[in-house]
């Protein structure tokens, strides 16, 4: 039985960690901190736990074996070490942190402190995304040559605890980085695993459409991003993010290869459809992906009460994130130089 805190208490703590923890049979709940601490409050009368009044009399409670960091995307690095070096193992949430520096400086100390880092890439574990990924090894679309990978809802302001254009995703000392890393940080993951191979150079724009403040003004950061990138096994591809989709939530990948197409939550009926060469079409029907709209179990937090057990990060790991946001930092560089960028070996074009 770990005994776990969570720190940061919005909507992914609301929909996700807290309900999967409590319905884990090797977990229970010790508390809850947010500096709103009616935040807290709420979470503990739903879930049980106390509230801790500060993030430092969680990190001192010596029952807590376990910490999920579900802040604001500025603090997942400063609150991932404090609980490391308190002697926690660390579920943090994506996008893992916001400078090159900070993921080092969180694997380097995971390590260091022999404990679990892992980091909520939960798209690994969909179910789709298992198949896809295991027919593709198989070989059932032969080389692949090209793909494209999408993730665009209405915003995060329609999702946020702070349902209003104030919320912290907005701002740029708080979030960080904007659409790309929000919800790109996914489809690079996502298509890295599915295909193999890590990711060569990438091409990047980034664009600022539709959310504003609320003295009309348009956010600082990035709220469309189109990327091309190419991969090391030859394949390229592209992937856009965006949060000014007010129709159905776009969580769709293409891959293209020389015997046939395989196309991924794009049609409602099935979550993955295989188009041979020859005519054959193959359906597989499977658990929907989680939407905004419509949460499921992720599996990220038993995958985590389970990597504790194992005493070791069985996927998700903080150093394959890290190697995501490598690449995620080279987009926001292409886009701001407005050239290509190659992640081999620090070569650029
Ligand atoms: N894995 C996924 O698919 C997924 C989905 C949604 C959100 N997330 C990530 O989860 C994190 C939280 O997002 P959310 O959607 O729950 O946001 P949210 O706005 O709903 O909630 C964030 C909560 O954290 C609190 N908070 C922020 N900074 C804090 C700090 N320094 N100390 C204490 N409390 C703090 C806020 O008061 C708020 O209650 C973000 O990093 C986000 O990117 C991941």
């Amino acid at each position: 039985m770990y005994r776990v805190g969570i720190a940061g208490c919005g909507s992914i703590t609301k929909f996700r960690h807290a309900p999967e923890y409590r319905q884990n049979p090797q977990a229970e709940i010790a508390g809850f901190y947010d500096y709103k601490t009616e935040r807290a409050n709420e979470m503990a009368e739903t879930f049980g736990g106390k509230v801790y009044p500060t993030y430092e009399e969680m990190l001192n409670d010596p029952s807590i074996d376990a910490v999920s960091i579900c802040t604001a995307n500025a603090f997942h690095c400063r609150m991932t070490v404090q609980a490391l070096k308190a002697g926690k193992h660390v579920l943090c949430e994506k996008p893992m942190a916001l400078t090159k520096e900070e993921t080092r400086e969180m694997v380097d100390e995971a390590g260091k402190q022999n404990r679990i880092l892992m980091i909520g890439h939960n798209q690994r574990l969909v179910s789709a995304h298992q198949m896809a990924r295991k027919l593709i090894g198989q070989g059932e679309l032969g080389k692949i040559l090209t793909f494209r990978t999408t993730f665009c809802h209405a915003g995060p302001e329609s999702w946020s605890a702070d349902k209003s254009k104030s919320t912290w995703f907005f701002q740029k000392g708080a979030a960080g980085l904007g659409s790309l890393a929000d919800l790109g940080i996914h489809k690079v993951d996502l298509i890295r695993w599915l295909l193999q191979s890590e990711v060569k150079e990438v091409t990047s724009a980034l664009f600022t459409e539709d959310k504003r403040y609320e003295d009309g003004s348009l956010i600082e950061i990035d709220d469309n991003s189109i990327s091309v990138l190419k991969m090391e096994n030859g394949a390229v591809g592209s992937v856009t993010t965006g949060w000014t989709n007010y129709g159905e939530e776009d969580n769709s990948t293409v891959i293209y290869g020389t015997k046939g197409v395989m196309k991924i939550f794009s049609d409602p009926r099935y979550a993955v459809t295989i188009q041979k060469k020859d005519g054959t079409v193959v359906n597989y029907q499977m658990d929907a992906i989680q939407t905004n709209t419509s949460q499921t179990s992720s599996g990220v937090i038993d995958l985590f009460l389970e990597s504790i057990g194992q005493g070791a990060a069985l996927e998700l790991s903080g150093e394959e994130a890290a190697k995501v946001m490598d690449v995620i930092f080279a987009m926001e560089q292409s886009a701001k130089e407005k050239r290509t960028v190659s992640l081999s070996q620090g070569d650029e074009k």
